[in-house]
C-alpha cells in the first residue's frame, strides 16, 4: 500500500496572483491537477492539503476518490496533518508539492522502485550549477561549498511509513520532509530528478513550465484579395461602412471587398477554405449578407478551429471612395465584427493601372496573422 500526500496549501505569495497558486492555470488543467497525476500511477491512497478555503473547490478539481485536508501554517505542519490520514496499513509514503506540478509519473516510479530495493528515505535532485555561497546576515560570504557534491532537491520524495512518522514525530520545521529523515541519521538516496519538475514560485517559472508542455503559442499568416465591378444605382458597402452618394459594386453579398479579402485571409490562415466554399453562391443563406456579417461567421468558424487573432490588414485598392476621413470609423467596425481584433486599414489608387485604376471596381488585399494555444 503506498500512500501520497501532496502539499497544496500554501498561498503562493511570491507568485503573487489572487488565488492560491495550487488552483493557477497551466495549460488546460490547473497545478494541483497536474500534481495529482504526477503520483497517481503509483498512489493507493491520494491525500491533498488544501489553504483554508478552498477545500471544496480543490475536491471538485481532484474527484471524489482523493481526500482533501486543510493545510496548516507551514509546509511541515500540512504535511503531518496529511500523514495523520495516511491509512495504518500503509508501507511507503510519497510527499509532493503541488507547485511541482509537472513531474512526470516515471519520476515517481523511480523513487517507488528506490523504496521497493530497500531504501528508507528517496528524493529526486539534479546537479547545482551555479555556485553556492553562505553569506553572513551582514552580507559577507563565509564559504562557497564544493558544487560537485551539491544537488537540487525535488519531489515527491518518499518514505517508509515507519520513518516518515518518526522524522514528524518530534514537529520539525525544514523546507522539505528528506531534511527531518536526515536529523534521524538515516540515510537519504538521492536519484535522478527531471527538469521538468521545477518547482513553480514566480510567473516566469509558469512560462517555463508551459514550455514544457509544448504550449507555446502557434502563428499562422494568411492573405486575401477580392475586387468587384461598380454597379451604378446599388448603396455602396465598404470596409463594414455603408458610402452613400457613391456607386455600389455587383456581388451575391453586399460586395464589400475589404471584409471579403480579410475573411479570405483568415480562412487561408486556418486553412477553412475560402469565402467561396464557405459562404458561396451554393449557401443561399448567404445571398445578400453584409460584410461584416461575413466576418463574424468566418470569426465564429476559425475560433471553432482553436484559432485567435492576434492581428489584421486590409488595404483598399481603387479611385474612390476615398477611405481617409472615415478610417477611423471603418477600422472600428470592422474590429467589432471580429471580436474586438486588432485591423489596419490602408488605401491606394494603382496610378491609373489595371481594373481599378480605369475606374471599373474596387479591390482589397487583407493579411492576418491568427494563433492557437
Ligand atoms: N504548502 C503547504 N502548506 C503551507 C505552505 C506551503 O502545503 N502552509 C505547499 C505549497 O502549496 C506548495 C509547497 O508546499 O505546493 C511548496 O511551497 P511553496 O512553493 O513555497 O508554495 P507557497 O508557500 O504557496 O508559495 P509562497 O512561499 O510564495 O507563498
Ligand atoms: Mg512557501
Amino acid at each position: 500500500m503506498i500512500a501520497a500526500i501532496i502539499a497544496a496549501a500554501g498561498s503562493g505569495e511570491r507568485f503573487g496572483a489572487e488565488i492560491p497558486k495550487a488552483l493557477i492555470q497551466l495549460g488546460d488543467r490547473t497545478l494541483i491537477e497536474h500534481a495529482v497525476s504526477s503520483i497517481s500511477s503509483v498512489a493507493d491512497q491520494i491525500i491533498v492539503t488544501a489553504p483554508a478555503g478552498y477545500e471544496k473547490q480543490i475536491q471538485a478539481l481532484v474527484g471524489d476518490g482523493i481526500s482533501v485536508v486543510t493545510g496548516g501554517a507551514t509546509r511541515s505542519e500540512s504535511v503531518r496533518i496529511g500523514l495523520s490520514k495516511v491509512s495504518s496499513d500503509t508501507e511507503y509514503v510519497l510527499i509532493h508539492d503541488a507547485a511541482r506540478a509537472l513531474a512526470s509519473p516515471a519520476l515517481a516510479q523511480n523513487v517507488v522502485a528506490a523504496l521497493k530495493s530497500g531504501d528508507v528515505a528517496v528524493i529526486p535532485g539534479l546537479a547545482q550549477t551555479d555556485t553556492v555561497k553562505v553569506v553572513s546576515a551582514d552580507g559577507i560570504v563565509t564559504s562557497t561549498p564544493d558544487r560537485n557534491s551539491m544537488r537540487k532537491i525535488q519531489t515527491p520524495q518518499g518514505f517508509t511509513y515507519a520513518v516518515i512518522n518518526q522524522a514528524h514525530a518530534a514537529s520539525g520545521e525544514a523546507t522539505d520532509d528528506a531534511a527531518l529523515v536526515e536529523s534521524l541519521g538515516k540515510p537519504v538516496r538521492v536519484i535522478a530528478g527531471e527538469e521538468r519538475a521545477l518547482k513553480i514560485t514566480t510567473a516566469s517559472d509558469l512560462a517555463t513550465a508551459l514550455q514544457f508542455l509544448g504550449k507555446s503559442n502557434t502563428f499562422k499568416t494568411g492573405v486575401g484579395v477580392d475586387a468587384h465591378h461598380f454597379e451604378v444605382g446599388r448603396p455602396l458597402w465598404l470596409a463594414g461602412l455603408l458610402w452613400p452618394d457613391q456607386d455600389g459594386v455587383e456581388g451575391h453579398s453586399d460586395g464589400d471587398v475589404a471584409a471579403h479579402a480579410i475573411c479570405d485571409a483568415l480562412f487561408a490562415a486556418s486553412g477553412l477554405g475560402d469565402l467561396g466554399s464557405n459562404f458561396g453562391t451554393n449557401k443561399p443563406e448567404y445571398a445578400g449578407a453584409s460584410g461584416t456579417t461575413l466576418l463574424k461567421e468566418t470569426l465564429a468558424l476559425i475560433e471553432k478551429s482553436g484559432f485567435k487573432i492576434s492581428h489584421v490588414s486590409v488595404q483598399v485598392i481603387g479611385n474612390r471612395p476615398k477611405i481617409g476621413s472615415r478610417r477611423t470609423e471603418a477600422i472600428a467596425a470592422l474590429s467589432q465584427a471580429l471580436g474586438g481584433a486588432e485591423v489596419a486599414l490602408l488605401a491606394t489608387t494603382t496610378d491609373g493601372m489595371g481594373l481599378t485604376g480605369e475606374g471599373k471596381g474596387i479591390a482589397a488585399i487583407a493579411s492576418a496573422l491568427i494563433y492557437s494555444k
